[in-house]
């Protein structure tokens, strides 16, 4: 088991950061909201594989939630969260208040403007500028060479990503693949809200995908054809699709044609739950 230092201000973050940096270390980041699970821990994984010094943040950013959304009953238990950080390295903790994060006065935002428009923007219409605003500040008070993120919220990443561009962050995003329950199921905080039958209604999401992809590497191109089979998969088990599309990788566009990079995105209530899930889809998958 390790040490682990927990943080509360900026102020202390970036002089323990600056040691690290002054004996030569590269710094990762993970920015999370707490209640952690293994996908998390994969991410803290990735960072020690390429940097001796990782700073994990725990803070349920209140700027990203619509009051209808589920910020007072998001999970939070930091010290479980230390239990499981402890077991993969000695980490940087930084778990500010929202006074620290938000002080009075603060009025500066981020928005990534067409990127976060679509999909889940198109539902949460201020969540993404919620995102973006808080990453960019824990990019900078971190002063982290890499910050890792999960494929799983594949939009946020895109955000993220060309944040970080746009803005000349040296912060270079790395993606890291969705962790997955045993049976398909990605692994979210919001998993605990189900209930064991809406579980399994969940695995839904990732079997409609792995549809999707069995039909791309048959020779599917057609993008209705794929989104009438994952909806199908979802209306079946009972799940409810707020979208089950195919987009461009890169700028999240719909697609008709399978014609370049792409990823099948959906978004599902569960019982009251919203669940989200992705692949990505490559018509050179193709087999013959
Ligand atoms: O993915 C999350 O947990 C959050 O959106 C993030 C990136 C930590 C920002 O609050």
């Amino acid at each position: 088991m390790s040490a682990l230092t927990v943080i509360t201000t900026v102020a202390e973050l970036r002089r323990l950061v600056d040691e690290r940096r002054k004996r030569g270390e590269m710094i990762g980041l993970v920015p999370t909201m707490g209640a952690l699970h293994e996908g998390h821990l994969s991410l803290v994984r990735a960072a020690y594989s390429e940097c001796a010094c990782v700073v994990v943040s725990v803070y349920v950013n209140p700027t990203q939630f619509a009051p209808h959304e589920d910020f007072q009953r998001y999970p939070r238990n930091l010290d479980h969260d230390l239990q499981l950080l402890k077991s993969v390295g000695d980490v940087l903790v930084f778990a500010p208040t929202d006074a620290e994060m938000y002080p009075a006065g603060f009025q500066t935002t981020v928005e990534v403007t067409k990127l976060s428009l679509g999909w889940e923007g198109e539902l949460r219409p201020t969540h993404f500028r919620g995102v973006a605003t808080v990453v960019t500040k824990l990019f900078t008070a971190a002063d982290a060479d890499f910050a890792y993120f999960g494929q799983k919220d594949y939009q946020q990443l895109r955000v993220v990503e060309q944040m970080a561009r746009d803005l000349n962050l040296r912060t270079v995003v790395r993606a890291c693949p969705t962790t997955r329950e045993p049976d398909g199921l990605a692994m979210s905080s919001r998993n605990r809200y189900l209930t064991s039958e809406e579980r399994q209604q969940g695995l839904s999401l990732s079997r409609a995908l792995a549809i999707a992809a069995e039909m791309v590497k048959r020779g599917e191109s057609n993008c209705a054809e794929l989104e009438a089979a994952m909806r199908d998969v979802l209306a079946s088990a009972g799940v409810k699709s707020d979208y089950a599309a195919v987009a461009d990788r890169e700028t999240l566009q719909p697609l008709t044609q399978l014609t370049r990079p792409a990823v099948a995105l959906i978004a599902a209530k569960v019982g009251k739950t919203r669940l989200i899930d992705n692949m990505l889809l490559d018509a050179k998958q193709r087999v013959i």
